[in-house]
């Protein structure tokens, strides 16, 4: 089974969001469970920096008002990779999608129209010899992939989209579409149009024979309006293409027992190491050496989405019962703010770092007692996993994937707290039961027990991906 794997962004490398751990861990599963799995890429600064170089570029010519394309070679780790080459592109500061104020680079119809279009070219074998069976695009980035893919018409690979995150759709004027090169019947409400507007998650939702998304739950809630960004009727009319595959976790870098960002380390079996990763926290941070409650801890993008207004407005109830808040964060000006500002009037109990700083992650997750994933709406979540396999109890909201991982306290296969709506008293009275809980160390640390040894490997989703290319290309 030949895989063309299409996205952005990848870990360490290069990294905006969960996407990237996708990215990072899926294609190795893939290629673990059998697959000939070969990504395509931006060829961005950071990419081609971490890449090792496996021949010669190839020129592919000129596209999109570029004259010269190319696409290099490479491997990130064991995975073969093509960058594409094409530095008026890629080869800008600030992260992929935004420049260093957080505005869209204004060409962004264009540059993610390339990634998709040379996706499509793939299955021409214009490039190289490999034709792939597959082609499987992530996120709105590469959704035109699929649109390619069917203008080409002819047999040729089944087309995968997996949806990410609903909330971005790569949404532009429509006078963008002229230079896409698609037959001008695809501008229509039965194909990439929406409002008037061109849509790049729409035309993957329309084009793609099969959409996935990360979790079970997102997969039926964004069928709905509350979750469904106004692709829900679209949705539902291709429920039958429809499935929802749980993210893993790469499970050798979060480990508590081998984690070299960790001054001491931890089992299931031998938490002492998990307390002591907690005192070093709270100093490496400011905090007291008051245990009197739980630690909780964030790690997250501060946005809308995640729900940590939320947990500001509940902080209260969290400090009311001896328990300390740790946030790592970034994003959102007036967010940031805000938690500045809390940390400023609670000294000593409430630590904020903003920043992206992937060590401190790992000594939060460790050091924490709890981690919180309020979010809105979360279309698998990762940062709850880690909380889990660091024994840290995540304390979350009923959406997403936060919902098909974390098991309430109320029941006896508990491994977290789980509240409803997307309001801080919700949000509180689950903080109660967690500081009820925190007083009984035997029934807590039981739970902390569970959580670590539930299996958030990839290998079980690698497998269902593999089910789905194989009902798109049986005899691949
Ligand atoms: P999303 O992709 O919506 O941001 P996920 O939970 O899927 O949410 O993934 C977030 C990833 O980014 C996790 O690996 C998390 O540890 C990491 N992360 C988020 N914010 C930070 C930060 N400030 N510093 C380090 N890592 C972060
Ligand atoms: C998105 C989602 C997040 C998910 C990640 C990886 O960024 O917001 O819930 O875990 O993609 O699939």
């Amino acid at each position: 089974m030949r895989v063309l794997y299409v996205s952005t962004e990848v870990h360490p490398a290069l990294k905006t969001g969960g996407l990237a751990d996708v990215n990072a861990a899926l294609p190795p599963a893939l290629a673990a469970a059998g697959a000939d799995v070969r990504m395509l890429l931006p060829g961005f600064p950071a990419l081609l920096e971490a890449a090792t170089a496996q021949g010669a570029r190839i020129d592919i010519g000129a596209a999109f008002g570029i004259e010269s394309i190319g696409l290099v070679p490479c491997r990130i780790g064991a995975t073969p990779v093509w960058l594409i080459d094409a530095p008026t592109f890629f080869a800008r500061s600030g992260n992929p999608y935004v420049d260093g104020d957080g505005r869209d680079w204004p060409d962004n119809a264009a540059r993610f129209a390339l990634l998709g279009w040379i996706a499509a070219r793939f299955a021409d074998g214009g490039f190289d010899a490999w034709r792939p069976d597959i082609v499987h695009s992530h996120d709105w980035h590469a959704g035109l992939a699929c649109a390619y893919l069917r203008a080409r018409g002819g047999a040729g690979p089944g087309s995968v989209f997996t949806i990410h995150n609903l909330g971005y759709q790569g949404q532009f004027d429509a006078t963008a579409f002229a230079a896409l090169g698609l037959p001008d019947h695809f501008f229509s409400m039965h194909g990439l149009e929406f409002h008037g507007k061109l849509n790049f998650m729409k035309a993957a939702l329309f084009y793609a024979d099969r959409i996935t998304t990360v979790s079970p739950t997102y997969a039926r809630e964004i069928q709905g309006a509350e979750h469904g960004f106004g692709m829900e009727g679209l949705l539902r009319s291709r429920a039958g293409a429809l499935s929802g595959i749980l993210n893993g976790i790469a499970t050798d870098e979060w480990n508590p027992q081998t984690d070299r960002h960790l001054g001491a380390r931890y089992s299931a079996d031998q938490l002492r190491g998990k307390a002591a990763c907690g005192d070093a926290l709270r100093a490496e941070l400011g905090l007291t050496s008051d245990k009197r409650g739980p630690l909780l801890g964030v790690v997250s993008r501060l946005t809308p989405q995640k729900g940590l207004d939320l947990l500001l407005e509940a902080l209260p109830v969290l400090l009311a019962g001896g328990g300390q808040c740790a946030l790592l964060g970034s994003g959102d000006a007036a967010l940031e703010a805000a938690w500045l500002g809390a940390a400023a009037a609670h000294p000593g109990s409430v630590a904020v770092k903003l920043g992206y700083d992937e060590a401190l992650a790992h000594r939060l997750f460790a050091g924490s007692d709890m981690i919180a994933v309020p979010s809105r709406f979360e279309p698998c979540g990762l940062t709850q996993m880690y909380g889990l396999r660091y024994g840290t109890l995540p304390l979350v909201r009923r959406t997403g994937g936060l919902a098909d991982t974390v098991i309430d306290a109320a029941s006896e296969h508990a491994n977290g707290f789980v509240f409803e709506a997307a309001l801080s008293a919700d949000l509180g009275a689950a903080l109660q039961r967690a500081l009820a809980l925190w007083q009984q160390a035997k029934l807590w640390q039981a739970m902390q027990r569970r959580a670590m040894q539930a299996d958030f490997g990839w290998a079980a989703s690698a497998g269902r991906y593999m089910t789905l290319y194989r009902e798109l290309r049986p005899h691949a």
